[in-house]
């Protein structure tokens, strides 16, 4: 399947054959085919028309390549009657199961141009609470790879914490921030996903990033300092980082999933993002913490992203559980830093369900030193 430009190529035609009726509050969807289903049309969809399905998805992997995002391609894929087909969160699960499948691969088209290489007027935080009200969009950041973390917040580390030629590790790289970071710094950096979504993000920035350079006067990015990305679990850091014969090991950042809030894979074992429940999840966080200690100079830094999340209304204290298995495992704790946080999809439901429950408008970034 090519893709030449005309998105309304890729509207399938039997889309118009598709409608969306609410019947006393509920949802029903009418197939091309004719038959009538509740709810969702997808389980229909790969039940009975397997091929058709897997030609949609590859549709909404090409789109992605191409720049849309999952709510111009959710409009895209629209009923015949106007009416919304799919929710973006089932286009984009669809995507990460394709890729993480290998049955095709994020390629995005290569950005054409940067606007400016390092932030302007960029000052250290001093204080215990940082608010990034603009995600920085210096050299190729973006917000592309969901729940990425603003560049501010690695660059801040990396500052205080690193020289120049140290070794940092991110451990839950994701889209690769913290390493784009690490390289205009001038820092050895290696980045662990389990994602195949996230790898191949990583390895598209970070060539991007070099072909960009290398036509532009105003940088310089020196070739030894290149992040190398590796589609690992962090919970075999130890034994990647021996592989990789990497030690001194100054500064961890880890920016985990915040239990199933947003999912990662689909089918995954090692994804964190797919652990139900809390003490599973703080069991790994608890072997996560060891593998820091291992690898960890002994005056390292490990820095630990993480929020709370609501469940059924109630809070789950992800921060506080994890700060404590840290302490427990020896950790010494420079700071915590609350950072400002502007959506919690996980109360928006209950504020109008439950009384006084309020939006959670913070994380905690959890600084700890080895000894
Ligand atoms: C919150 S995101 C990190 C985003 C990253 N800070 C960035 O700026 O792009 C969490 C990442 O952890 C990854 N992940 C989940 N379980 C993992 C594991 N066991 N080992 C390594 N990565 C994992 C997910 O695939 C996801 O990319
Ligand atoms: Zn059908």
């Amino acid at each position: 399947m090519e893709y030449n430009g005309e998105e309304s190529k890729y509207r399938p035609v039997e889309l118009s054959r598709v409608s969306v009726t609410y019947k006393d509050g509920r949802r029903f969807i009418t197939c091309f085919c004719g038959e009538e289903v509740s709810h969702s049309i997808v389980p229909h969809l790969k039940k009975c028309h397997r091929e058709k399905w897997q030609d949609w998805e590859k549709a909404f992997v090409i789109l992605k390549n191409h720049g849309y995002s999952w709510k111009k391609i959710m409009h895209l894929f629209s009923a015949g009657d106007g009416k919304l087909l799919f929710s973006w969160t089932v286009i984009e699960n669809s995507v990460k199961e394709v890729i993480e499948s290998g049955r095709l691969q994020y390629v995005p088209i290569p950005k054409e141009m940067v606007k400016q290489w390092e932030p302007n007027n960029f000052s250290l935080e001093g204080t215990t609470v940082w608010d990034f009200p603009r995600r920085g969009d210096w050299a190729i950041h973006s917000g592309n790879y969901r729940g990425n973390w603003p560049p501010q917040i690695p660059r801040n580390l990396i500052i205080r914490y690193t020289q120049e030629g140290d070794v940092i590790i991110d451990a839950f790289a994701g889209g690769g921030t913290t390493l784009i970071e690490a390289w205009l710094l001038r820092r050895r950096s290696i980045g662990l996903d389990i994602s195949k979504l996230a790898i191949q993000t990583m390895k598209a920035n970070l060539s991007d990033m070099e072909e960009l350079a290398k036509k532009d006067d105003r940088i310089s990015l020196d070739s030894n300092y290149r992040p190398v990305v590796i589609n690992a679990n962090a919970l075999e850091l130890s034994n990647v980082l021996e592989q990789q014969n990497v030690n001194n090991v100054k500064l961890i950042c880890a920016h985990p999933p915040y239990l199933g809030s947003i999912r990662y894979t689909t089918n995954n074992e090692e994804d964190l993002a797919l652990i139900r429940d809390p003490d599973i999840f703080y069991g790994k966080i608890r072997d996560f913490s060891r593998e820091v200690k291992k690898i960890l100079t002994d005056d390292g830094v490990c820095a630990i992203l993480i929020g709370d999340i609501r469940r059924s209304g109630e809070v789950v204290p992800l921060g506080l559980n994890v700060l404590n298995i840290f302490v427990a495992e020896g950790f010494k704790l420079d700071n915590i830093v609350i950072k400002t946080q502007n959506r919690d999809s996980s109360s928006e439901f209950w504020v109008g369900h439950k009384s006084n429950i309020l939006l959670m408008a913070h994380e905690y970034l959890f600084i700890l030193r080895k000894a």
